[in-house]
């Protein structure tokens, strides 16, 4: 039997990068799936992906930063798959800039999606959840432990996302919700997002052996290891895990 089958998720992000990786991973497990995202048209991409490969997921169109948008996509991801089960809150963005160089607009662009985008999604995801429990998992990152010169913002967002998810935790928790919230941790992937932050600094091919030696195994994450790490807490393989975070990075914090 696979891991998930019966559970209903949906991820926030899913049509590119670690989410989709996420999505893939997910209904590959048996879960039916939401792949949301604001490029509807890759989510839809996806979705289609997903069901000729015998699986079953469905494209909502969802900006994470718009309150709105989280009923509706909730109501149109519920409609069509069932009772929410899992919920992972992956959309991000990045912005080079250091405490000295990051403009405002910057910094509010990172924190509308990295973490104004979390708390929506999981404020929503406990009320939908807290009658039947559920799953929610929150895309942190290395930075959310440890910082870096060059990404003030998303370093801020990040560590916002790791004790936001503890609180989230221990109020399902002591409310006897049955949610379990928890953050994931990864280092560099070399997903567009990456690609995209590298190609805005002067050296790009420096950038990346920088952050490659940052990586005591000698490799960056890949999707898969992330992807992984959230299908086991979204499975009750974790189910006494709760308000805890996952380090996928190879040892970079370790150091
Ligand atoms: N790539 C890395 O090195 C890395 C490392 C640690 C953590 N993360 C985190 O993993 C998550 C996914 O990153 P990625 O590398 O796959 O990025 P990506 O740019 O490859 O994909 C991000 C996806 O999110 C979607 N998205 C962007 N803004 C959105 C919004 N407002 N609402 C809904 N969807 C939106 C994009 O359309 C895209 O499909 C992010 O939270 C990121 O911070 C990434």
């Amino acid at each position: 039997m696979a891991r998930l089958t019966g559970r209903n998720a949906l991820v926030t992000g899913g049509a590119r990068g670690l989410g989709a990786a996420q999505c893939l991973t997910l209904a590959r497990e048996g879960a039916r799936v939401a792949v949301a995202d604001v490029d509807v048209g890759a989510a839809e991409e996806l979705a289609n992906r997903i069901n000729a490969d015998d699986g079953h997921a469905v494209a909502v169109a969802l900006d994470v930063t718009q309150e709105a948008q989280w009923e509706r996509a909730l109501d149109e991801a519920e409609g069509e798959l069932g009772a929410l089960d899992i919920l992972v809150n992956n959309a991000g963005i990045a912005a080079l800039g250091n405490a000295e160089d990051t403009t405002l607009e910057d910094w509010r662009r990172v924190m509308a999606v990295n973490l104004d985008g979390v708390f929506l999604g999981t404020r929503a995801g406990i009320r939908r959840m807290k009658t039947r429990g559920g799953s929610i998992v929150n895309i942190s990152s290395v930075k959310g432990i440890v910082a870096d010169t060059f990404t003030a913002a998303y370093d801020a967002a990040k560590a916002g996302v790791r004790n936001f998810t503890k609180s989230a935790a221990l109020h399902c928790a002591s409310s006897g919700y049955g949610i379990r919230v928890n953050s994931v941790h990864p280092s560099y992937i070399m997903t567009d997002m990456v690609k995209d932050a590298a190609s805005t600094v002067p050296d790009p091919d420096g950038f990346l052996a920088m952050v490659l030696a940052k990586h005591p195994m000698g490799r960056l994450c890949e999707p898969e290891d992330v992807a992984n790490a959230v299908l086991f807490l979204a499975s009750d393989e974790s189910r006494y895990i709760n308000g805890s975070e996952i380090v996928v990075d190879g040892g970079y914090t370790a150091q």
